[in-house]
Parts: C-alpha cells; sequence; structure tokens
C-alpha cells in the first residue's frame, strides 16, 4: 500500500515516515523544505534501510501535485504540511491561511481527480482555544484564538464539507497536544530555526549551553505549581497514533475527530525537573511574566482514541526528555553539519 506523505520531512511528519516503512507501508513524500531538511530524509531512509521517493515540491503548485498523483498509485494520504508558528501566523496571517489553506483546497483537488479520497489531517489542539474545563475532549467548543488555530479549524471544516458532498471519503482529523522528543536513535528530531518558540527546544539548547536559563512564562497561574500545564507527548507515541488512525481510515468511510494526547497535563517545572533527572544536566531558570495568548491547563481527554483507534501514548515524560537530549547532543546543530 502506498500512502503520500506531505510534509514528510518535518519533526511529526519525518517520524511517521519511519513508523510508515517499518511497518511495511511504501511512501511517497511530499515537502518544499521551507522548514526541514533533505538531511532528515537520507536519515529516515538510513534508519528503515529503504528508499523512497521524495518530490521536493509546494502542495500550491498544482504541476507538481498533479505529477505526483499521475505517476504513483496513492492509496491514502497523510497531510502534515503546513506552517505551525503560532507568533508568526499572527504577524503574517494571508500567508497562513494561504499555504495552510490553500494548499489542502490544491491536494484535495488532486485528490478527488485521482479518485484518493482516504486522508489524515494533522490538526492541533490550537482548535480548542481557551478551554472551560480539561480534560478537553473532542466535543469541546472549537474557537480558536490564533491565525494558526483557525487555519487548522477551517481545513476541519472544509473537510467535513468534502465528506458531505461525498460520502465516499475516509477523513480522520487528528487533534495533537505538545509533541516532544525524538526516536530513541537520536538520528531525527526537532530542529527549529532561530530561537525556538517551544518549550522543550527551548530547554534542550540550554542544555547543550546555546542558551543561558529558561525563561519561564508565568507563575501564578492556577495550577499546583503556577506554571502552565500542558499535555506532552512523545513524537514516537504520536507517529504510531497515525499507523492506527491510517488503518480505520483504510477500511472506512466518513469523518471524525481524535485527540492524540497522553492525557495527563505537566506543568513547565514539572518538565524542567523531569528533564534535569532524565539527563543529569542543571537546567537554570527564571519565573518572569506570562506570555499572551498562553492558557493555564491544556491536556485530552484520550478516551475516543484507545476506544475507536486502539491507540493510546506509552512513553512517560522522562522517556521524553532522555530522547530530546540525546537528539540534541548528537546533533548540536540540528541536521546542520
Ligand atoms: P514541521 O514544520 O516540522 O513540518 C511541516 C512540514 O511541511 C515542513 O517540512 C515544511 O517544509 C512542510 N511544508 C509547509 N508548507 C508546505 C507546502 N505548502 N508545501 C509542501 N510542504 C510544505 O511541523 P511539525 O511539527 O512536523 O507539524 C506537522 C503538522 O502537525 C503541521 O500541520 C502542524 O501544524 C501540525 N501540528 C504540529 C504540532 C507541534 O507542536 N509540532 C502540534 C499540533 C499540530
Ligand atoms: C508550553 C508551555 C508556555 C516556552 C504550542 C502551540 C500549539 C501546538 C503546540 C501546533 C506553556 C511555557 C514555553 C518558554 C515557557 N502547536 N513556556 N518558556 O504554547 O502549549 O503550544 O505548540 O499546533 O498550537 O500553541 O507550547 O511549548 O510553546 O509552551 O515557560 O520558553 O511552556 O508558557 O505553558 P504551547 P509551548
Amino acid at each position: 500500500m502506498s500512502i503520500l506523505v506531505t510534509g514528510g520531512a518535518g519533526y511529526i511528519g519525518s517520524h511517521t515516515c519511519l513508523e510508515l516503512l517499518n511497518a511495511g507501508y511504501e511512501i511517497v513524500v511530499i515537502d518544499n523544505l521551507s522548514n526541514s531538511k533533505f538531511e532528515t530524509l537520507k536519515r529516515i531512509s538510513e534508519l528503515a534501510k529503504k528508499d523512497f521517493k521524495f518530490y521536493n515540491g509546494d502542495l500550491l503548485n498544482q504541476k507538481t501535485i498533479e505529477e505526483v498523483f499521475s505517476k504513483n498509485n496513492i492509496d491514502a494520504v497523510i497531510h502534515f504540511a503546513g506552517l505551525k508558528s503560532v507568533n508568526e501566523s499572527i504577524e503574517a496571517p494571508l500567508h497562513y491561511y494561504h499555504n495552510n489553506i490553500s494548499g489542502t483546497l490544491s491536494l484535495c483537488q488532486m485528490m478527488k481527480k485521482y479518485n484518493v479520497k482516504k486522508m489524515i489531517f494533522s490538526s492541533s489542539a490550537s482548535v480548542y482555544g481557551m478551554p472551560k474545563n480539561v480534560p478537553i475532549t473532542e466535543n469541546s467548543p472549537l474557537v480558536p484564538i490564533n491565525p494558526y488555530g483557525r487555519t487548522k479549524l477551517m481545513i476541519e471544516e472544509i473537510l467535513r464539507d468534502l465528506y458531505i458532498s461525498d460520502h465516499s471519503w475516509g477523513i480522520t482529523l487528528l487533534r495533537y497536544f505538545n509533541p516532544i522528543g525524538a526516536h530513541e536513535s537520536g538520528r531525527i528530531g526537532e530542529d527549529p530555526n532561530d530561537i525556538p518558540n517551544n518549550l522543550m527546544p527551548y530547554i534542550n539548547q540550554v542544555a547543550i549551553g546555546k542558551r543561558e536559563k529558561v525563561n519561564v512564562f508565568g507563575k501564578d497561574y492556577d495550577t499546583h505549581d503556577g506554571t502552565g500545564v500542558r499535555d506532552y507527548i512523545h513524537v514516537v507515541d504520536l507517529a504510531k497514533g497515525h499507523l492506527r488512525a491510517l488503518e480505520m481510515v483504510i477500511r472506512t468511510t466518513g469523518i471524525d475527530a481524535f485527540n492524540l494526547g497522553t492525557g495527563i497535563g505537566y506543568s513547565v517545572l514539572d518538565l524542567i525537573k523531569s528533564y534535569e533527572k532524565a539527563t543529569s544536566k542543571k537546567i537554570p531558570y527564571t519565573l518572569t511574566h506570562r506570555r499572551p495568548g498562553d492558557i493555564d491547563k491544556c491536556y485530552a481527554d484520550t478516551r475516543k482514541a484507545k476506544e475507536k483507534l486502539g491507540w493510546k501514548a506509552i512513553k512517560s515524560l522522562e522517556d521524553m526528555c532522555r530522547d530530546a537530549w540525546r537528539w540534541q547532543k548528537n546533533n548540536p546543530n540540528g541536521y546542520n553539519k
């Protein structure tokens, strides 16, 4: 079975490509490398001991996508390609709406033309915005609070309309919580450009000596220690969730959304402590002001994924920290040698 992976050179895409190859799927990857490196693809092949086809192309380019579908017998698509920085989306909303939404529209048009009607879409917990209650179920109100989150919700709605128009589609919307960690080989991992916005890559850069200390955003949240609580999930657990979703979507039609998280909320200080324990590295930090747009607590109700996909995250916070550090230590400059 041949799976088209859009954004397969990226952080979550690369880990999923590896799991797909290890499970015996053929893959075809399309990525414009706008936020990733070709080196990642070489490492996926090396780890899986398998080759695969790669298109260095943009989803916005209809000609490239047509080439992908006309030259390959694609059975299903896992659609990761998109821009993902909340801050950037506030500064450049048109760029975000264009890339994420138009990219998805052109992909879906080609899927329809070539009669490929199975899709897994990378949605995000950001579709829930500021949830009133935790844990967050899939039925919680969908009120994203930034352009990035709105691109995700709009795409979910577009895909729902697509299904309404043609019931032969099978679409799974996966709402990820906070993916962190890396493959245990230490060969693939998260490689942010510039100063990391997200907590784990920032901690990694403090641990390797690139940054002095972590600025902990907010100390007076309504949480057990006053710092923000999130549902961190190991990227390999997350990648495996895509395989379960794929198995389901291949044999069914319909559209459904699933939270992919662990269901456990950890604070910023919990994560720092766990990192120190797992790696024996000291992580200096200072408690500072809240970051605008942040919420106090966000973690998933994971029952639906367990019941319907038969999937559950198994790796612990310490596993996530150990694997994140192994990746950072072995690749101090990410994929740049
Ligand atoms: P990433 O930036 O590492 O990967 C996305 C990939 O898509 C990159 O390799 C990029 O070059 C590619 N891409 C972007 N626009 C493209 C286009 N128009 N044509 C072709 N390729 C394009 O991000 P990630 O962390 O791996 O996230 C994957 C998906 O999951 C994204 O859609 C993201 O919004 C979503 N998501 C991520 C997180 C997270 O915290 N990492 C959480 C929830 C949802
Ligand atoms: C985690 C916690 C911060 C950095 C974002 C997106 C979300 C999803 C995942 C894509 C918070 C605190 C952070 C730092 C800190 N991405 N923090 N110091 O904001 O939960 O989610 O990534 O879909 O849409 O919004 O993740 O890692 O930025 O923050 O104290 O230097 O760490 O305040 O409590 P977030 P994060």
